[in-house]
């Protein structure tokens, strides 16, 4: 999938800006606080409904102003034009039209877009808790799997019933249903999430490798109640427990990812670097995947993700996403000498983009 054009009404601080993509590298180069991260997000906007950044809609709105349009004209592998306009007024729903047609879910639009996006906030993925792994997980699987995003709105909606229900109640029958929907629809959960971490794990290690020059080795591992059981039996096991607490203490909702950076946690051991770059080696996994999975190539967003890394880690990875692998790339950078050097040094296509506060120059 490549984005061809960009246009912009009211979006963060950028009252009106059209932009012309190329197919290759594209880079936004500035300085700190112009509307770099602003462009990046707003074109996540367009793939998955929503700020990257965890921004509201409302918050996306030019300070001052009522409304925001976001316009992408695209074009797929095949050539097929796609325009997707998401729009926001203050006090209304977001609308979100594929070619002039509103969705009625925005779901049904998950993984027209193919996107990958790097930027400093994954760095939660490494420091939050695991709630934040779990929606990394998720946002990646729903990309490419309809049915896993639907058994992830069954078992949370069940999941609520039951501890709900944990505080009012104690029937024998009624447990044992919300039991077998959380088991059904977990059963799906954890077979995508054991399958997709399996995938990721070589490709992480592989990416890793070469970007830190074969010196330290990664792994991520998946944590999960279920590697124990049966989920009916297991909740069967906690439900004393549950009732005393009032809500369900196993389940997927509990599921983590360890990362480990020769074989101690990364978080606690792994500098600055070394945990931007396990971030990257990640996403690059993830790229592949996504481009295995639904046969298009997605789109690379990476938002600053030169700082902290030395000059050897930032060429390998240039050269790694200037190979024939990847499609349309959106970098952003503060220095333009820096990045002219370095992608012309690349030998891949590329367009530089120089910002100032608010508009692309
Ligand atoms: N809703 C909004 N209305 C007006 N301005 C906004 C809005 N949301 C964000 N901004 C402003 O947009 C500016 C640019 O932000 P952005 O994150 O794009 O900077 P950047 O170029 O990525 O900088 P850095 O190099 O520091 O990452 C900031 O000053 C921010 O306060
Ligand atoms: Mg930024």
């Amino acid at each position: 999938m490549r984005l061809k054009k960009l246009s912009l009404i009211n979006f963060k601080n950028l009252a009106q800006q059209d932009i012309e993509l190329e197919p290759s590298i594209n880079c936004f180069v500035g300085d700190n606080g112009t509307c770099k991260t602003n462009i990046v997000d707003a074109i996540h906007y367009l793939a998955m409904c929503k700020s990257a950044l965890g921004m509201s809609d409302s918050q996306c709105v030019l300070h001052g102003e009522e409304f925001f349009v976001v316009d992408g004209a695209f074009e797929n592998e095949e050539g097929r034009k796609e325009q997707v306009i998401c729009s926001y007024k203050r006090g209304n729903q977001k609308v979100i039209k594929r070619n002039d047609k509103a969705y009625e879910r925005f779901s049904d639009h998950m993984g027209l877009i193919p996107t990958v996006i790097v930027s400093p906030a994954d760095s939660m993925l490494i420091s939050d808790s695991a709630e934040e792994r779990r929606k990394y997980i998720n946002a990646f699987i729903s990309q490419f799997d309809r049915d896993y995003l639907a058994a992830m709105i069954r078992y949370n909606g069940a999941l609520a019933e039951r501890n709900k229900y944990l505080k009012i109640g104690s029937d024998e029958q009624m447990l044992l249903i919300y039991d077998m929907q959380l088991a059904s629809a977990a059963e799906k959960i954890y077979e995508r999430r054991k399958e997709m971490i399996e995938k990721l794990l070589p490709a992480v290690a592989e990416y890793y490798k070469i970007l830190s020059d074969d010196r330290e080795t990664v792994s991520l591992a998946y944590r999960t109640d279920l590697e124990e059981g049966e989920l009916t039996e297991l909740l069967l096991k906690s439900r004393e427990k549950d009732l005393i607490l009032g809500h369900t203490t196993v389940g997927i909702h509990r599921d983590d990812i360890h990362f480990t950076i020769g074989d101690v946690p990364l978080r606690k051991y792994g500098s600055q670097g070394q945990q931007k770059s396990f971030i990257i080696a990640l996403k690059l996994a993830q790229y592949q995947i996504i481009a295995e999975q639904t046969g298009k190539t997605p789109i690379l967003l990476l938002d600053d993700v030169f700082d902290k890394l030395d000059e050897s880690r930032v060429a390998e990875l240039i050269a790694l996403v200037a190979s024939d692998s990847f499609g349309q790339i959106v970098i952003t950078d503060c220095s333009h000498e820096r990045m002219e050097r370095l992608l012309a040094n690349s030998g891949a296509d590329y367009k530089l983009f120089d910002v100032t506060y608010g508009k692309v120059l």
